[in-house]
């Protein structure tokens, strides 16, 4: 029999790959997504690709007894995936109560409606923002977790927590935190990909935007940052990759080979590259010359993060496998797939 595993807001950019990655590794998957910011056409590609078209729910996990139908309806799964959240830094400054009230409420939600229907497997995509202002570098998971700077990484902190105090309450529930990096890149098809609404907050949206003619210049926000040339070192981690080490870690937890009822991965390449090593990389990749202009820094960027793998490595058996050139030219593949088709898209 195969397992089954629900996965909340897996028409998004990371939960449409774990979605594929899934479907690869042989498990029947149920969506749950509101669509509030993605789109059933995800459906269609994801059957392109795997040749299998996943059952999907419109729900909105905000809604308790919407949530409860839905789990009653699939209450033979055996794990949840929970990628279901509102994700923009800066919105969430602005509106911190919808953060609150979606992110949480949501996650609530779920372990309530799982508990009620007696399923105790979950993984939570978490970021590593709950590191805060990282003491030192590389970052493992033994850090010690600070406030993050906006509501939205807050909200991933709280989570965590909540999420810790679910699993000790109940003797059955297992769970998993993946603290993902810079998720960046695109399936290798070009049929999937980021879609940001509105303004891009992140770099390289923005980067493939630019260079599309959809926004006039990049702004690098800082270049007088203590790194070898001034702007922020991040570790960016390719999608595909990403949801591979989702499919590793429900894995885990089916095969019951955890070793705490709460388990936290890092999960990015270790490696860093700056802002201007990922512009020049990105312009050698895709042979476009890139507009950017070096602007303040933008408020609550850190220094520098990157990740200690050893422990995703170890246990997980999972590193990334592919490197900054194909993130870099997936990224490019999706954008310019994106503008060519884009009446047939979405
Ligand atoms: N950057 C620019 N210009 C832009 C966008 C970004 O210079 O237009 C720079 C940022 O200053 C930063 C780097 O590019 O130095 C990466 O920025 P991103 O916004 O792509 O990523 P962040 O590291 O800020 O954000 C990521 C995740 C968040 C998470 C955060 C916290 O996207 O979900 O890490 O660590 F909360």
């Amino acid at each position: 029999m195969k397992h089954k595993i629900i996965v909340t807001g897996g028409c998004g950019y990371i939960g449409s790959h774990t979605v594929i990655a899934l479907i690869e590794n042989n498990y029947d998957v149920v969506i749950i997504d509101d669509l509030s910011n993605s789109s059933d056409q995800i459906l269609n590609r994801i059957s392109k690709i795997t040749s299998k078209r996943p059952t999907f729910e419109k729900v909105d996990l905000k809604d308790i007894q919407a949530t409860n139908q839905v789990f009653e309806k699939h209450k033979n799964a055996d794990a949840v995936i929970h990628f279901a959240a509102h994700k923009a830094v800066g919105e969430s400054v602005q509106q911190p109560i919808k953060y609150y009230q979606n992110n949480l409420y949501t996650l609530i939600n779920t372990l309530a409606a799982m508990a009620k229907h007696h399923i105790n497997k979950f993984i939570f995509s978490s970021s590593a923002t709950v590191y805060g202002i990282p003491q030192t570098l590389p970052i493992t998971e033994n850090n010690q977790t600070q406030r993050p700077f906006s509501p939205y990484g807050n909200t991933k902190k709280i989570a965590e927590e909540i999420i810790e105090d679910v699993v000790r309450s109940n003797t059955k529930m297992l769970a998993i935190s993946l603290r993902y990096f810079n998720p960046i890149g695109a399936h290798e098809s070009g049929w999937i990909g980021e879609l940001p609404s509105g303004t891009p907050n992140n770099l390289m949206p923005f980067i493939t935007q630019t260079a599309a003619g959809l926004r006039e210049k990049l702004m690098v926000f800082g270049n007088d940052y203590p790194t070898k040339d001034g702007t922020p070192i991040r570790d960016y981690i390719h999608v595909v990759d990403l949801a591979e080490a989702h499919a590793l870690a429900l894995k885990r937890l089916l095969d019951r080979k955890v070793e705490n009822s709460f388990e936290v991965f890092n999960i990015g390449t270790g490696e860093g590259y700056s802002v201007l090593e990922i512009i020049k990389a990105f312009e050698s990749i895709s042979g476009v010359v890139l507009k950017y202009e070096i602007t303040e820094r933008r408020a609550g960027d850190v220094p520098q993060l990157y990740a200690d793998i050893n422990l995703a490595k170890e246990k997980l058996g999972w590193t990334a496998k592919r490197g900054l050139k194909e993130m870099i030219s997936s990224s490019w593949k999706w954008e310019e797939n994106l503008r060519k088709n884009k009446n047939q898209l979405y």
